[in-house]
């Protein structure tokens, strides 16, 4: 038997022609524009593949997007100063600092510099708090554009077991809160976790965001199972580039009952969640 396809890209392009309808209704009732600060420091290729993408999808949203592209020798106060003003700036009602940041530059402090009510990514501290407690504020991307894949094929998670592998406060902690808040009985599994084919085996419902190619293999994954690849790796096969998940998907899709792929899994629905984040931000803004 072979596995649901999860299409992450199918799903992201319904949810942002439903982001561009919703923020076309909030400028015509209220005149505002969601506007979404993003901050690239340095050159790294793959944050500036990950920033067009972003800035792209803004427009096709109907969004506005201020882009602030500085030099990899920017330092830390320059940084600092700059989010102070985004900060203060009504028009801008999301803030993007894309990680990671060079080295000279301490990305908590910048991070933690971000309004909350900003912070579109989910990254501040008290998003993370908020988010534990069961209060409402930004949901990071990644788990939240998963958690909306894994509702589609199981909306009843109570009595079902999750196992998130990667235990990263962008991905692996805040997807077992999500979990958690949805009532399923969740373990977090990670580098030094014993057993892990044995646990994971465990799961109705398994998150592989650790970064490594290929490694979650057949036999680890109990047959029926959701499996949802976070993963984005770049390998080399017969010395061509090629995008892979965490997940080995010839054997997976053989076992579990629903799958995502890689690409067009996990990756679209991260930036249409940036910006439903953006479109909630605007909202509260006055006070929807
Ligand atoms: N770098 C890789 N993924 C992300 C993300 O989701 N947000 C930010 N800010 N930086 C990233």
């Amino acid at each position: 038997m072979s596995a649901e396809i999860i299409d992450g890209f199918a799903v992201a392009a319904e949810l942002r022609e439903k982001i561009a309808a919703d923020a076309a209704a909030l400028k015509a009732s209220h005149g505002v524009v969601p506007g979404l600060a993003v901050v690239l420091v340095g050159e790294d290729p793959a944050s500036a593949v990950y920033v067009r993408n972003k800035l792209k999808a803004t427009a096709e949203c109907g969004l506005k997007s201020l882009e602030f592209k500085l030099p990899a020798s920017t330092g830390e106060e320059e940084v600092l100063a700059l989010v102070r003003r985004l900060n203060a700036d009504p028009a801008v009602h999301g803030i993007l600092v894309q990680l990671p940041l060079p080295k000279q530059i301490d990305a908590d402090k910048v991070l933690g510099l971000i309004d909350p009510d900003k912070d579109v990514d989910g990254f501040h501290p008290v998003n993370a708090g908020r988010l534990s407690v069961g209060l409402p504020g930004f949901v990071p991307c990644t788990p939240r554009g998963s958690q909306i894949l894994i509702d589609k094929i199981l909306p009843d998670l109570s009595g079902k077991t999750a196992v998130v592998i990667g235990r990263s406060n962008i991905v692996g902690k805040p997807m077992a809160q999500l979990l958690l808040s949805r009532n399923a009985t969740v373990t977090i599994a990670h580098s030094r976790t014993k057993d892990l084919p044995a646990v994971c085996r465990t799961a109705d419902v398994l998150v592989a965001a650790v970064g490594r190619p290929k490694m979650v293999k057949g036999d680890w994954i109990k047959p029926g199972a959701i499996v949802i690849d976070v993963g984005i790796n770049r390998i080399e096969v017969d010395g061509k580039g090629k995008i892979v998940g965490d997940v080995d998907f010839d054997e997976a899709v053989e076992v579990a009952g629903a799958i995502t792929p890689v690409p067009r899994g996990v990756g679209p629905m991260t930036i249409a969640c940036l910006m439903l984040n953006t479109l909630d931000s605007a909202r509260r803004s006055v006070g929807g």
